[in-house]
């Protein structure tokens, strides 16, 4: 039987942080990954050039049922210290807006980092390598993999969330956890589009592909980001963002001109131009496909000198106060990550160590801590792997 200090599952963001800092340690780390290539979400994040952090990260930008625990691992590894990292190595990089930290080049720059670190810290990496079981022992855990079992006496789930099945996305460190004992917060597809119903679809059909700034709120919640129209629904940073607060049953609030008195705008037209349309006010501030069709639906036709204010209030209402009850959202399927996890009631906040079970570990995404859209889930995965690889 095979024996190391530490194995950790999961060879994406968190866990190989977390080798690279163990095996640094002078730790003997196996890294076991069922696909076929490690840091696959990498690969894909950010549009191909990986948002790896964001520059304001604070506990105010995750949700998770304790919202304090990730300030201890978050001030411990900070996202100027993965810049450090990715500066060690040349690799060149730009704030894009809010922060948000991406990669020139490309997004593989990241895994070829963490992989030259692994190498440099001696860890080793099996892939396309499934575990049957795992067993605990008097000195740690053993695993039953297809060539055999392994022993540790650190064992890091850093599975991940269910987002993606495709891309090789698992319930496993639930799993684990359940085995365990330990307590989950309840999980949901977060940072996904929302969907309409037949009948909201086939009308705003037209729109699908028209984006807009918006302010998007759900409750007390609201994000001011771009805004997409799809042919599911709507989608865009600002509803992937509300996505993560909002629940089935409730409405958004959609300001598509936010910033404008629209009323002041249209009463001013009036006067100054009143043989315009409203559709062509209202493109002063919207795409013209959308203007046209709020116009229409609001029966706003004709000059715009003409029409009362009473109906230039409901346009103004129509533009900045959208109120819309979506039906659902896409999904795991595309849902970037996932809410909710292992309970981090039951984690130490200095070591993610399991309280009830010495030795057994759960960092990023497998843990309830999800981090809103723009680099903060790479650096929790990043913190909570650092942490993590200074204990196990
Ligand atoms: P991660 O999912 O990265 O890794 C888990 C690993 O475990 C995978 O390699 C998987 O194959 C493996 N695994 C799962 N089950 C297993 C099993 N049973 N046995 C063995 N191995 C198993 N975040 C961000 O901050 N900036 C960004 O730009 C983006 N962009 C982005 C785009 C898209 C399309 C998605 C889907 C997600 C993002 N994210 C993001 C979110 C980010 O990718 C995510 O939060 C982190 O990858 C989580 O890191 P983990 O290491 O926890 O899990």
């Amino acid at each position: 039987m095979q024996s190391f200090d530490v194995v950790v599952v999961g060879a994406g963001a968190a866990g190989m942080m977390c080798a690279i800092e163990a095996g640094n340690r002078g730790r003997s780390v196996l890294v076991i990954d069922h696909a076929k290539a490690a840091g696959e979400k990498i690969r894909i994040s950010g549009g191909g050039r990986c948002n790896f952090t964001n520059l304001g990260a604070s506990t105010n930008n995750f949700i998770s049922a304790n919202p304090r625990f990730a300030r201890g691992p978050l001030r411990r590894y900070r996202p100027r210290d993965f810049i450090d990292l990715v500066d060690r190595y040349g690799i060149a990089w730009h704030e894009k807006t809010l922060g948000q930290l991406f990669c020139d080049d490309s997004a593989k720059d990241i895994i070829a980092m963490l992989l030259a670190e692994m190498k440099a810290a001696r860890v080793q990496l099996r892939l396309d390598t499934a575990v049957a079981k795992v067993t605990r022992t008097a000195t740690g855990f053993e695993l039953a993999l297809p060539g055999g079992v392994v022993s540790c006496a650190s064992l890091v789930v850093a599975t991940g969330g269910k987002s993606i099945p495709k891309m090789g996305a698992t319930g496993w460190g639930y799993e684990i956890a359940a085995q365990f004992g330990l307590p989950m917060v309840e999980t949901r597809p977060a940072l996904v589009p929302l969907t309409f119903e037949v009948g909201a679809l086939e009308r705003l059909k037209p729109l699908a592909g028209v984006a807009v700034d918006a302010v998007v709120a759900c409750g007390k919640t609201r994000f001011a980001e771009a805004m997409l129209f799809t042919h599911r629904g709507l989608s865009g940073p600002a509803i992937l963002q509300i996505s993560s607060y909002w629940r089935e049953g409730q409405e958004i609030t959609v300001a598509m001109a936010p910033g404008v008195d629209l009323m002041a705008a249209m009463k001013l037209a009036k006067t100054t131009r009143g043989r315009q349309a409203v559709a062509t006010v209202l493109a002063d501030h919207l795409p013209k496909r959308l203007a046209q069709m709020i116009a229409e639906d609001e029966g706003a036709l004709g000059n715009i000198a003409d029409l009362p204010d009473k109906v230039l209030t409901r346009v103004d209402a129509a533009v900045n106060h959208w109120t819309v009850k979506p039906v659902g959202s896409e999904g795991y399927r595309t849902a970037e990550v996932t809410l909710g996890g292992v309970d981090t009631q039951a984690l130490d906040p200095a070591t993610l160590q399991a309280l009830a079970v010495p030795g057994l570990y759960f960092i990023g995404e497998v843990v309830d801590v999800t981090g809103w859209l723009g680099g903060y889930n790479f650096q929790w995965a990043w913190s909570s792997g650092w942490c993590a690889g200074q204990a196990a």
